[in-house]
């Protein structure tokens, strides 16, 4: 790893915390909570990473999951996330999370919340890395699932930065959620949405325009509808860019194809994270080193990205000053 990528204080806004899950973490939860895994090693599990598309991830993600059952558990996944990023030089990190992966299997909501919580205080103190929560809805599930998670997400709002929208893409456009995010609005938290990392561009429109998002995760397909692009650059819209998980899901089957160097062209206000990466291959700092490598790019680009990457986060104004 080149030594100015390690060196670069910067922010990642694209990591989902169940995606942090290390096979290694995997199989010492499964035997700590008595939780049959359908593989016998750590290798095993690697090799089952193999995936043509999102939905192929997801249905290992969900499996994954199954482990996390105690709030001890969230605890200890969040806690290991946060050494892995500082030593990745991560100052701030804003974590989705899943409460609907869990509260569907019986996990309660505030076990869930206080594990990850717990943890986020714990990594300040110990690396000096704050921290957001954004909790996402997934939108394979009914607009009213979504909805009810908001209910019993009330109750930690003072905790919780905003929305997303995550999981299976297509099929399942922005629209859907609009009465979610407005009323999620309405209480005061921001919103992102995963658009257009396998969807259509019509799909990113709807996350500007339904849900009114604060950034877009992902964004890829926007590069299709050139009013698209005009409307994100004149907007200064963020987009939370994970070449790794691209290239894990088919999005891009060579990294030198892929549309950072477009985006970036455009002048669009991209940012570089690691989305899952336990499943992907790497942290944020494979991901810079990754795209550095495919499309030659220079460090006063790599540190543009990086000061991006606090510019675009939901930390106050004076702060991300402080930090630009
Ligand atoms: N895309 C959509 N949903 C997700 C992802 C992703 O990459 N990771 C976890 N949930
Ligand atoms: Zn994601």
């Amino acid at each position: 790893m080149s030594d100015f990528i390690s060196a670069l204080p910067k922010a990642e806004l694209h990591i989902h915390i169940e995606g942090s899950l290390e096979p290694e973490m995997m199989f010492a939860l499964a035997g700590r909570n008595g939780v049959k895994l359908p593989y016998d090693s750590v290798e095993a599990v690697r090799a089952a990473y193999s995936f043509a598309n999102l939905q192929e991830f997801l249905d290992l993600y969900y499996q994954g999951m199954s482990v996390l059952l105690r709030e001890e558990d969230f605890y200890d996944l969040t806690l290991a996330y946060l050494r892995r990023s500082a030593a990745d030089g991560v100052k701030h990190t804003e974590i989705f999370f899943d409460p609907q992966g869990h509260t569907s299997r019986g996990v309660a909501f505030a076990t869930v919340f206080n594990g990850i919580h717990r943890a986020l205080q714990d990594g300040e103190r110990e690396l000096g890395i704050t921290s957001k929560l954004i909790l996402c809805f997934l939108r394979h599930l009914p607009a009213e699932d979504a909805m009810a998670t908001l209910e019993a997400a009330m109750d930690y709002r003072e905790h919780i930065v905003g929305v997303g929208l995550d999981s299976s893409e297509n099929g399942h456009p922005p629209e859907l959620f609009t009465a979610v995010f407005a009323k999620a609005r309405e209480a005061g938290f921001l919103a992102v949405a995963h658009a257009g990392e396998e969807g259509p561009p019509a799909y990113v429109w709807g996350a500007l325009n339904a849900l009114a998002v604060d950034r877009i995760d992902h964004g890829n397909r926007a590069l299709e509808d050139p009013a698209l692009v005009a409307e994100l650059a004149a907007r200064s819209m963020p987009l939370t860019v994970c070449p790794l998980s691209n290239l894990c899901l088919g999005g891009v089957t060579d990294l030198a194809d892929h549309p950072l160097r477009a985006m970036l062209d455009h002048g669009l206000f991209v940012t570089l994270n690691s989305d899952d990466p336990a499943y992907f291959g790497g942290y944020v700092n494979e991901n810079y080193r990754a795209m550095q490598q495919a499309l030659g790019l220079s460090d006063t680009v790599l540190g543009q990205i990086a000061r991006n990457s606090f510019a675009a986060s939901f930390l106050d104004d004076e702060t991300k000053a402080a930090r630009i």
